[in-house]
């Protein structure tokens, strides 16, 4: 009698403990699974020669020279507070808040640890008396109170960047607003619209980066120019006084702006930044790809690529079959990975905006188009979603 409940006992224990163990497993996939991923380890920091793209993706990782023991030592002094960095999107009109979600919902997915603000017109809060806003409009608000309860995102209105400007005008805005930010230490500001597939050399950027003024990805690999694509902002009030006070001489681009305020190359990211990998990347670029050109090579090492060919309107716009059969890469490799990037993103903006593409009219159609009423913007989207996104917009503004 002893013995069998002895027996009875033992196996009592054994199926507990096995349930324990398993148990325990689960809960720690699950721990692993919500857990913000934190940047790997620096990889040594040794700068790469400045690297000409396609040639680089084409072979296995380019030559590696030189070294940099300064910042080793910079960054074991470091301790990071992800709370004073971010990654930022500058919203100027209806049509680009989408693509800005979907970098945000990248950055979700990704589980980068960084904060995440959206800078958009504060025009876009007021209700015009005795008039019904736009259908764009009710779009933009819905979608402002979604990234805002989906991923974090805190959303600041701005003004324009020229007081007294006109606030329903997209070039009323600037990215100099970013400098405006000043309770963050650094900022991104990724171009979009685009992909990111790598989030990790992005947040490395950002947590062992020094803190300038405006660190920017190159123009071109001679290093004599910045460009709009990847932003790396300390931003302060003297430079925010700065970059407003030169835009109000004279209406220019963001691009010039920027290029008059920031000189290269001291202005530019450090080459030991651009050995973090393929930080930012042009699809149109693809289209130069050599012999050799490997996608498993280039997927692994690019971070985020824009989504900007030259001739093409943007992937939110729908293109005519032909069109897009005339511009894809002719390299068989490059061509499949521009192809699947375009087509992700068509499917990823349904899904995470409720949006189709945007009907695109070739230019010389545009003027008649332009006569006709505006069509009201086509939507489809899961009932369930739309009750929780009707409360109040919950934004920070110190400014109001
Ligand atoms: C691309 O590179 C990967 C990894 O280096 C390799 O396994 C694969 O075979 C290459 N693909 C082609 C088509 O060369």
């Amino acid at each position: 009698m002893a013995i069998s409940s002895s027996i009875v006992l033992l196996f009592t224990l054994i199926l507990f403990l096995s349930g324990y163990v398993l148990q325990q497993r689960t809960v720690h996939s699950l721990q692993a699974a919500i857990k913000p991923r934190l940047p790997k380890p620096l990889p040594a920091p040794k700068p790469i020669a400045a690297p000409s793209l396609n040639v680089k993706w084409a072979r296995p990782i380019g030559q590696r020279v030189g070294s940099d023991a300064d910042f080793h030592e910079y960054i074991g002094q470091q301790t990071i507070d992800w709370s004073r960095l971010g990654y930022v999107q500058v919203v100027k009109e209806h049509v680009e808040l989408c693509s800005a979600m979907m970098v945000f919902a990248d950055l979700n997915r990704l589980r980068s640890p960084a904060k995440r603000i959206l800078l958009f017109p504060r025009a876009w809060l007021q209700e015009k008396e005795g008039e019904a806003p736009s259908s764009s409009l009710t779009t933009s608000r819905r979608l402002l109170r979604a990234v805002a309860r989906r991923y974090g995102v805190v959303l600041m209105p701005m003004q324009t960047i020229v007081e007294e400007a006109d606030d329903s005008l997209p070039s009323s805005y600037s990215l100099a607003s970013i400098y405006s930010l000043v309770e963050y230490e650094r900022v991104i500001h990724l171009a979009a619209p685009g992909v990111i597939l790598d989030a990790g050399p992005l947040d490395s950027l950002l947590a062992f980066s020094k803190s300038q003024p405006l660190a920017a990805f190159p123009a071109t690999s001679e290093r004599n120019d910045i460009s709009t694509s990847l932003f790396l902002v300390h931003p302060t009030v003297s430079d925010y006084r700065k970059l407003r006070e030169l835009r109000a001489t004279e209406p220019m681009s963001d691009l010039n702006l920027f290029r008059k305020s920031f000189s290269a190359p001291e202005s530019l990211l450090s080459t030991w930044s651009l050995s973090l990998g393929n930080l930012v990347y042009e699809s149109g670029t693809l289209r130069d790809a050599i012999d050799g050109f490997n996608a498993t090579v280039f997927i692994e090492a690019t971070a985020y690529v824009r989504l900007s060919d030259p001739e093409l309107p943007g992937p939110e716009y729908d293109v005519p079959y032909y069109d897009r059969v005339r511009l894809r890469p002719q390299n068989e490799e490059a061509g499949a990975v521009w192809a699947k990037l375009y087509e992700t993103f068509r499917e990823r903006r349904m899904e995470i905006c409720g949006l189709d593409l945007e009907t695109w009219t070739t230019p010389v159609l545009q003027a008649e188009e332009a006569s006709q009423e505006e069509m009201p913007e086509e939507e489809k989207r899961p009932g369930k979603e739309q009750q929780a996104e009707n409360e109040d917009l919950q934004v920070q503004d110190p400014e109001m």
